[in-house]
């Protein structure tokens, strides 16, 4: 039985729910990991996630199915990228099993948090791995904390499926050309916070960062991947190696490709040759598949397919997709998950 919420008017925020897992990482290995009710963290002052940010986390959903099911959307991937970010930050990797069964019994734990089916809202999970213990030189946790929690969300940008603003930042970047844009850290998002609470205050939903090398070329939104759609049909989304590989990107690439039959390419998107681009879009967990209207570039106002209404591209990819992750729409391989 879900609990009583106000399921279609969910925004993105917190919600303390009643269970989360946790496992600790010391003397070289896991522990098994267990369920609590503890949404309190009791950590080392001294704890090197503290001090120099030697931590990095995930986002994934859990959804409801129509006939009542929950399911995941390829927590495999997830995990795979939290490897990669323990790997840049010298962190204990959390192996792909244990990863997807924590997830899994968070899911379950709270089912009665998990949106009805037709409300649009999901079950947001939050893996979080950390390193801890008393530290104080610039160097790897000798312990880790792995702990995964969840909380019922509605859409990151305001009105779901809806075209919205975005701006092109010149003065901040989010990440350095060989830093840790791509992995899935802390730092880069506190890196963010100034432009995007600049761009939140001047109305538009986010920030698009360029490479941060020349500022010529697009790399991603702060809290999502970018795509295109050119005028001749082609699914377009930046190549470069400090922008966090989007699973949600990926995933629209192969649905593009083989579902709706585009040509598709990871390559260079100049923010002076924009007008080659008919639908644009931002996607990720948080963001699903999200149209840009235009984006702002330095004075000049650039407008895709419309600022009032999703391209016919995207809402395909957004059907397809979304129709995957709710069960409506038979799924790729190994994409799906089932809770229960
Ligand atoms: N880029 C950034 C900076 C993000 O925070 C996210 C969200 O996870 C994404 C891209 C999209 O990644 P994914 O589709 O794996 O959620
Ligand atoms: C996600 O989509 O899971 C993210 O991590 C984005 C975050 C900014 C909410």
């Amino acid at each position: 039985m879900t609990v009583d919420l106000d399921w279609n008017n969910l925004g993105f925020d917190y919600m303390k729910l009643p269970f989360r897992y946790i496992s600790h990482f010391k003397d070289g290995k896991w522990d098994d990991g267990e369920l609590t009710d503890d949404a309190t963290l009791h950590i080392s002052e001294s704890s090197p996630s503290l001090h120099y940010g030697q931590q990095g986390f995930e986002g994934l959903k859990a959804y409801r199915t129509k006939d009542g099911h929950i399911q995941l959307f390829r927590p495999d991937q997830n995990a795979a990228r939290l490897q990669k970010t323990a790997e840049r930050l010298m962190m204990a990797p959390v192996p792909t099993e244990k990863f997807v069964d924590a997830v899994v019994q968070v899911a379950k734990a709270n089912e009665d948090y998990v949106p009805p089916y037709g409300t649009g809202a999901t079950l947001y999970i939050r893996p979080l791995l950390i390193g801890v213990g008393p530290v104080i030189g610039v160097q790897p946790a000798p312990e880790y904390i792995f702990t995964v929690f969840a909380m019922p969300v509605g859409p990151y940008f305001k009105g779901g499926f809806k075209p919205t603003n975005f701006v092109v930042s010149y003065d901040y970047d989010r990440a350095a050309p060989h830093g840790t844009g791509a992995a899935k850290v802390g730092g880069n998002y506190a890196a963010s916070l100034i432009p995007g609470q600049n761009a939140h205050h001047t109305g538009y939903s986010d920030v698009i960062y360029l490479d941060p090398a020349t500022h010529t070329t697009i790399e991603e939104v702060g809290s999502a991947n970018f795509f295109g759609i050119t005028k001749d049909g082609t699914f377009v989304t930046p190549k470069s190696p400090s922008i966090l590989p989007s699973i949600t990107k990926y995933s629209l690439l192969w649905l593009a490709e083989h579902r709706l039959g585009l040509k598709v390419a990871e390559t260079t998107i100049k923010i002076d040759e924009l007008d080659d681009i008919a639908e644009a879009g931002a996607c990720g967990t948080a963001a699903v598949v999200a149209p840009i209207g235009a984006i702002d570039i330095k004075d000049k106002h650039h407008v895709f397919y419309s600022e009032t209404e999703a391209g016919p591209i995207t809402t395909k990819l957004y059907e397809e997709l979304t129709g995957i992750q709710f069960g409506d729409v038979e799924a790729p391989e190994g994409w799906i998950v089932k809770v229960d």
